[in-house]
C-alpha cells in the first residue's frame, strides 16, 4: 500500500506507526512523587520518580539484569533499587552497584528527558541524547501567574489519531455537543477558515453574537461591551502528533479601535498514545480573566469535562467498530472533513520524516 493510500481509509490511517521524535505529556505534575510509578507511553514501559531535590526522573522500567519492572523497587537516596536482586541505578540510568559482585557493569538504561510546565510533565520520546528543544511546545501561558489554568487527565480507550481528527473537525460541535456546549445549527453559518500553515492545519470560526460570546466574561466587561461589536474566535491547530493548541479569545470593540480589549482563553488537548488503540488524554483551559473567581473555574471545569467526555465517548465507539466490525467499508468524505483530511497529510509528513527521512 502506498503512503497516500494509507491515510485515505481511517482503519489504515490509525495504524500509522507511532512518532517518537516529539514531546508528549507524560502526566500531571502531581502524579509523580518519591515512590516509583510505571506508565506505558508509546508502547514503552517507563518508571517515574522524583529525586530528593524533587527532580523528575523518567527511565526505562526494565531492569538490565532480568527485565524485572523497576517500578516495583524503592528509592534509596536518588537511586532506584531493583527489588529482584538489588541492582542500583542512578538517575542518569547508569548502574552504581550490583550487590552480589564487585564489578559494576557500564550499562545504561534509557533515560527520557522531561520538563515540567504548569500542571503537566512533558517527556521527549526520541533519542535521549538529542532532545529537540525547538519542538518543545510553546505554551508560556501554562505557567503565567496572571492566568489561571484548569486541567484534567482522562484515560481514553481509542487511537490518539481518532481524537486528533475529532479536534480538527468543527462540524461535530452542532450535533455531538448540541446539549453540553449549547451549539445549534447557527454554527454552520459562522465564518470559518481552514488553511494549511507552516505551523500545521489551522481552523477557526468567528461568532459575533453578543448573547453567546460575552457569557463567561466578568460583569464589568459585559457593561463595557454594550453597543460595541464583539467577536469570539475559536480556532486551533495540532502543534505535534500529541499536542493540539486551541485559542478562543473574545474581543470587545472593532479591530481598528485602539481601545479594543481581548480576553484570552487557550483550550489545549494533549494526546499521548499508550498503545496504538489506547491513549492518555489530558486537556487544559487557561484564561487571563476571572482568575480570582473559584466558582467560575469550578463551573468551567465541570462544563468542559462534560463536553469533552462526549468526544471520548464518540471516539471509543468508533474504535470499537473499527476493531470488531469486519465488513468491507469505505468511508465517505464530506465538506466538514477538510481540516481533518489536511491533518492526515501533516501526520503522514511527521511519520515519513521519522521513518523515511
Ligand atoms: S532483575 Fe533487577 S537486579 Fe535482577
Ligand atoms: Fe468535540
Amino acid at each position: 500500500m502506498g503512503y497516500k493510500e494509507q491515510i485515505r481509509n481511517v482503519k489504515d490511517y490509525i495504524r500509522l506507526p507511532l512518532c517518537y521524535n516529539h514531546w508528549y505529556v507524560a502526566g500531571l505534575v502531581e502524579d509523580f512523587g518519591a515512590e516509583p510509578v510505571a506508565k506505558t507511553l508509546l508502547e514503552r514501559s517507563i518508571v517515574f520518580y522524583r529525586t530528593e531535590a524533587g527532580e523528575l526522573v523518567a527511565m526505562q522500567n526494565r531492569c538490565l539484569h532480568r527485565s524485572f519492572p523497576l517500578a516495583n523497587g524503592t528509592r534509596e537516596g536518588d537511586n532506584l533499587v531493583c527489588r529482584y536482586h538489588g541492582i542500583r541505578y542512578a538517575p542518569d540510568g547508569s548502574i552504581v552497584k550490583v550487590p552480589c559482585q564487585d564489578h559494576v557493569p557500564e550499562r545504561q538504561l534509557h533515560v527520557y528527558p522531561v520538563k515540567e510546565l504548569g500542571p503537566f510533565a512533558f517527556i521527549w520520546m526520541g533519542n535521549p541524547a538529542e532532545p529537540d528543544w525547538d519542538r518543545f511546545p510553546d505554551l508560556p501561558f501554562l505557567s503565567d501567574p496572571t492566568c489561571r489554568t484548569i486541567s484534567e487527565a482522562v484515560p481514553y480507550a481509542g487511537s490518539y489519531l481518532l481524537m486528533q481528527e475529532n479536534l480538527n473537525d468543527l462540524t461535530h460541535f452542532a450535533y455531538l455537543h448540541r446539549e453540553s456546549f449549547g451549539i445549534g445549527d447557527f454554527f454552520f453559518d459562522l465564518p470559518t477558515t481552514v488553511e494549511k500553515t507552516e505551523k500545521g492545519v489551522y481552523c477557526n470560526r468567528i461568532d459575533t453574537n453578543p448573547a453567546r460570546v460575552l457569557g463567561p466574561l466578568p460583569a464589568d466587561a459585559k457593561e463595557r461591551a454594550a453597543g460595541k461589536p464583539v467577536e469570539r474566535h475559536d480556532g486551533g491547530y495540532a502543534m505535534s502528533p500529541g499536542v493540539f493548541r486551541g485559542y478562543a479569545p473574545v474581543y470587545i470593540g472593532a479591530e481598528e479601535d485602539p481601545e479594543r480589549e481581548v480576553f484570552k482563553s487557550y483550550i489545549m488537548h494533549y494526546l499521548t498514545p499508550e498503545t496504538s488503540t489506547s491513549t492518555h488524554y489530558f486537556w487544559s483551559i487557561t484564561n487571563d480573566y476571572n482568575i480570582e473567581d473559584d466558582n467560575f473555574y469550578a463551573m468551567s471545569k465541570a462544563f468542559a469535562a462534560n463536553g469533552f467526555a462526549e468526544d471520548k465517548w464518540a471516539c471509543e465507539e468508533m474504535q470499537r467498530l473499527l476493531d470488531d466490525d469486519h465488513i468491507d467499508h469505505k468511508e465517505m468524505v464530506i465538506a466538514g472533513d477538510r481540516a481533518g483530511m489536511l491533518f492526515r497529510g501533516v501526520m503522514l509528513d511527521w511519520v515519513l520524516e521519522e521513518y523515511v527521512g
